[in-house]
């Protein structure tokens, strides 16, 4: 626009060219971060930038910025020499598919992302305002911790951003990538969050590095071994998902994303559905009758949901359990099932903690829970028991049992004992409750029960296998089938395997509406 001279003072109305070009020069410095050889030391890990990150995860231009230029105020250690335009946490907003999320980036090329006051305060402002707004944050981390020269200030930056994890839990989504290596309060952020994710080889998480491990324990163990992705996926849980690289991780938090509402008020984002609602799912054939005979029941999550659309989480982790989203008619529903191909699908203390949290997930964003059932019971044994199996099935039971959203259980084959009880139960609050033609349920297995009902007969017996065997038959015969639940109506019928995708379909259409009203409470005492 052309300059306009001022009648009286002959001065201009428009903003000095100038000034524009310091905005901007300020700005491309503030871009660099740590400046250009840290850039490149970052690339040479395999590492992009804050930026970049943010970048890749937005959609194009859609990103706006705060505290650009925001600064530490610290002068401890040299500080005053190690200060960097926007310090070290690149924050703000922009959308996912047309869908707004606040993000925060850990830019590790500024004194390693560490947190420190600054940092920390410029984390809290997104996350105040996604929980003003009602919108998912994302965070980005890379970070050294708890910023040792700024000291207290550091720490408590750390106590304001777990206590807004806290208050955002169950209001708005939180999801974390781990993009580098992650250290003390970079840790508990992300594990106080709904979804983790973390890029094999380049990410790890540790309260306390190799080095103090050694000294503190003698144990020597690399930062990989001690807390990769592969150790937090599969032996801690601390981890949902991973990918080899930082784009698959962010293509994965874009794909978790559309399966979620924005907030707790919204209904997750239905699309049009590109697979027959009526389509009769082939899932018979996947199941062997035979009731100990492992299959994989991810095959048969895939048949029932719409094609292609399951989306596990915490795949390697309590294996024996699986959980994930999926889309049913476009709808997302979060599936949760045994899998017989692992330990026969026993329930045991990890696969319990898993499916709790799961389900208190989907509670807590109206995402409908469709749970298919095919367990023997609870694992047992010392270890189990000792090691708080009580406890924490007790979750599970509880994550179903003060569930609202609507849920909808399918037994494939068998549902055995206090295991039939939790696996989202009818009278533990399930809406619909199917069996399959083949299905048992009984208070234990056959062999199980007649050890216990006959022990004096089998003891008396000429031929105690044969006797066994023909008790159990009768066993069987009388709890092998699904229909002594479904004379009772604790199931609500007994439908063909090919027939499951439709009722569901067509169940999740008459639940939509389902409304629930408890007393009021701040809340429950969860088992923890
Ligand atoms: C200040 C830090 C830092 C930190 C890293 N840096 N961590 N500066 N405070 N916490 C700086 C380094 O000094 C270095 O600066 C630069 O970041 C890059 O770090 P490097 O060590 O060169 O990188 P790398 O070899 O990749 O190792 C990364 C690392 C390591 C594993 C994160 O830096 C590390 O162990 N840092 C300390 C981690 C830690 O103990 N944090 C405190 C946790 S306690 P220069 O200028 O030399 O390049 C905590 C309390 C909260 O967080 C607990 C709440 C429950």
């Amino acid at each position: 626009m052309a300059a306009e001279d001022d009648a009286n003072t002959g001065e201009s109305d428009a903003l000095d060219e100038s000034a524009i070009e310091e905005l901007r020069r300020r700005r491309t410095e503030a871009a660099l971060g740590g400046g250009q050889a840290r850039i490149d030391a970052q690339h040479d890990r395999d590492k992009l930038t804050a930026r970049e990150r943010i970048d890749y995860l937005l959609d194009e231009d859609s990103f706006e910025e705060f505290d650009r230029f925001v600064e530490h105020q610290s002068t401890n250690f040299g500080m005053a020499e190690k200060k960097y335009a926007g310090d070290g946490v690149v924050t703000g907003y922009g959308e996912v598919d047309g869908r707004t999320v606040f993000v925060f980036a850990h830019d590790f090329t500024v004194l390693g992302g560490s947190v420190g006051e600054a940092v920390a305060d410029k984390i809290c402002k997104v996350m105040d305002k996604a929980i003003e707004n009602g919108v998912p944050i994302v965070g980005l981390n890379d970070s050294g911790g708890a910023r040792i020269q700024e000291g207290i200030a550091s720490l408590t930056g750390f106590a304001k951003i777990f206590q807004r994890n806290t208050k955002a839990s169950g209001l708005v989504p939180q999801i974390s990538a781990i993009m580098g290596p992650c250290a003390g309060g970079a840790t508990y952020s992300p594990a106080l969050t709904d979804f983790t994710f973390m890029v094999e080889d380049t990410a790890q998480m540790m309260i306390t590095g190799p080095d103090v491990i050694e000294t503190v324990t003698g144990e020597q163990i690399t930062m990989e071994e001690l807390g990769g992705a592969s150790a937090h996926a599969n032996e801690s849980g601390v981890a949902h998902r991973t990918a080899p690289t930082e784009e698959e991780v962010l293509d994965d938090i874009k794909r978790l994303l559309s399966y979620l509402p924005q907030n707790n008020v919204e209904d997750p984002p239905r699309v049009d559905s590109w697979d027959d609602p009526d389509r009769r799912c082939e899932v018979g054939e996947l199941v062997p009758d035979a009731p100990r005979k492992p299959y994989d029941v991810t095959n048969v999550i895939g048949n029932i949901v719409d094609d292609g659309s399951f989306f596990e989480t915490h795949g390697g982790f309590a294996r024996t359990l699986v959980t994930g989203l999926a889309r049913m008619d476009g709808r997302p529903v979060g599936i949760v099932a045994n899998q017989p191909s692992v330990n026969a699908g026993t329930l045991n203390i990890e696969s319990s903690q898993k499916g709790a949290r799961f389900v208190r997930f989907c509670d807590s964003f109206n995402i409908p829970v469709l749970t298919f059932v095919d367990v023997p019971g609870f694992m047992p044994g010392t270890d189990q028991e000792h090691n708080g199996i009580i406890r924490h099935g007790a979750k599970l039971i509880y994550a179903y049992a003060e569930a609202t959203v609507p849920l909808s259980t399918v037994i494939l084959r068998k549902a055995y004992g206090g295991a039939y009880i939790v696996m989202g139960s009818k009278l533990l609050g399930a809406d619909t409750n199917y069996a399959w033609p083949g299905a048992e349920t009984a208070v234990m297995g056959p062999r199980g029960a007649v050890d216990v009902l006959y022990r004096d007969e089998l003891a008396d017996a000429d031929d105690p296998e044969a006797t066994r065997q023909a008790l159990m038959d009768e066993y069987r015969e009388e709890f092998a089938n699904p229909y002594s639940a479904a004379e009772r109506g604790y199931v609500d019928d007994v439908i063909e395997p090919n027939e499951t995708r439709k009722r569901l379909i067509r169940d999740l259409d008459v639940l939509d509406r389902k409304r629930t009203d408890g007393p009021p409470k701040d809340h429950g005492n969860i088992q923890l």
